[in-house]
């Protein structure tokens, strides 16, 4: 039976140099505090002086918080929320990569509700409290593509004495506005441009393979993975083109939209614990290092899906057999982690090991635990600390 809830209540404003209109687009407030990440890269690029020039020609007098690291961390997100309240902030603008935007979305709940961030959290040591007020309105100005936080409730924060790396967000927390403007990726390295973009493949890939899984969705997926498969290895290798950087960021989008109208699986996670014992691991690259072995089990279990999947990235499947069709979607994926530069990527070099891989597979389902009943096949204990083992192994294995 067909059954599902559409909704998304962000305004997106897409396309190459719309950046301009945060000039004179409606505003949800007078006083914004402009969240961006701790590396001084919006400065260098000279994205954070035309936003606050955009924003002061719109009549607002924003401040500024620059202290949010990759991985946002929960101590900043709290600062952050202090600095909001103590100078009576209406609206947070994120702009940069994943990590300032989910921290913007973190801020405006814990700004709105008092106390820490972490009382709001749902699962591992959260609070477990109701927020009693929406969050601040949240304005999202992406200048990577991949995390597809423009287009979904979802704020990722990581508690660091407590090794956890918990996803949260209700309705408040979609932004009420995301301008979306390709031309801001240009200046991002090839490196994070192949991480992020990555980061979008999956959501949508998951997006589509997910119980929870609705018509826009799947249309939004197949629409992600067929654009990244073909873009993304040219955004990484010529990465001044517009127009290849338009393509990656619509399907970063569209894969956010998936995030929302359909939901991430236990491959999100595993990479969740993976990135919570290991704050320096960029999320995309830990994704993509256990994705081999997780989407090989996948493809087992949906095989149909996972041929979808491999003839919208081009995978001839003419004359396989059902449940090798399944298996070229994980060729396809191999294929794509080549073509973007990724292949060297291995956990050992991050410094994972396999003694930690019990705790890794204890910390996804207690910290990220909500995303495994959507996963279309029972993973137990042991098949998560099995998939970990063959990723740690490496591709050879
Ligand atoms: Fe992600």
């Amino acid at each position: 039976m067909l059954d599902f809830t559409f909704h998304v209540p962000t305004r997106i404003v897409f396309g190459a140099g719309r950046l301009e209109e945060l000039g004179r687009l409606p505003l949800p407030g007078v006083k914004p505090l402009v969240v961006v990440g701790a590396g001084g890269s919006m400065r260098r690029h000279g994205h954070l002086d035309r936003v606050l020039a955009l924003l002061r020609q719109n009549g607002c007098e924003p401040m500024l918080f620059e202290r949010v690291r990759p991985n946002p961390s929960l101590v900043h997100v709290d600062e952050g929320a202090c600095v909001a309240r103590a100078n009576g902030c209406d609206f947070i603008v994120g702009l940069g990569g994943g990590s300032p935007i989910d921290a913007a979305k973190a801020i405006a709940l814990a700004a709105a509700n008092g106390g820490s961030y972490w009382d709001y959290i749902q699962s591992g040591t959260g609070g477990r409290r109701t927020p009693q007020h929406p969050a601040l309105p949240v304005v999202a100005i992406p200048t990577t593509a991949g995390t597809g936080t423009e287009a979904d409730p979802w704020t990722v924060v990581t508690r660091d004495e407590t090794q956890e790396k918990i996803g949260w967000g209700n309705d408040s927390t979609y932004p009420v506005l995301s301008i979306v403007d390709p031309a801001l990726t240009i200046t991002v390295p090839p490196r994070i441009t192949a991480m992020t973009g990555m980061d979008a493949f999956f959501h949508a890939v998951e997006a589509y393979l997910s119980l929870s899984r609705q018509p826009s969705s799947d249309l939004l997926a197949l629409e992600a993975v067929s654009l990244l498969a073909q873009f993304l290895p040219q955004a990484v290798r010529q990465g001044d083109s517009v127009e290849v950087r338009s393509m990656v960021s619509w399907a970063s989008t569209a894969a956010g939209l998936c995030e929302s109208l359909s939901s991430c699986i236990a491959h999100h996670s595993m990479e969740h614990a993976l990135s919570a014992y290991h704050p320096d691991l960029p999320h995309g690259a830990g994704l993509v290092m256990l994705s081999l072995p997780f989407f090989e089990v996948m493809a087992r279990v949906q095989p149909k899906r996972c041929a979808d999947l491999a003839a919208t990235m081009g995978m001839p499947l003419h004359g396989l057999p059902p449940a090798q069709q399944g298996m070229a979607f994980v060729e396809g994926l191999r294929l794509l982690i080549r073509a973007v530069g990724l292949d060297d990527l291995r956990l050992a070099d991050h410094g994972i090991t396999a003694a930690e891989i019990p705790a890794l597979a204890k910390n996804a389902r207690e910290t990220m635990g909500a995303l495994f009943p959507l996963t279309p096949v029972d993973l137990r204990p042991e098949d998560v600390e099995a998939i970990f083992a063959k990723a740690l192994a490496g591709p050879t294995a």
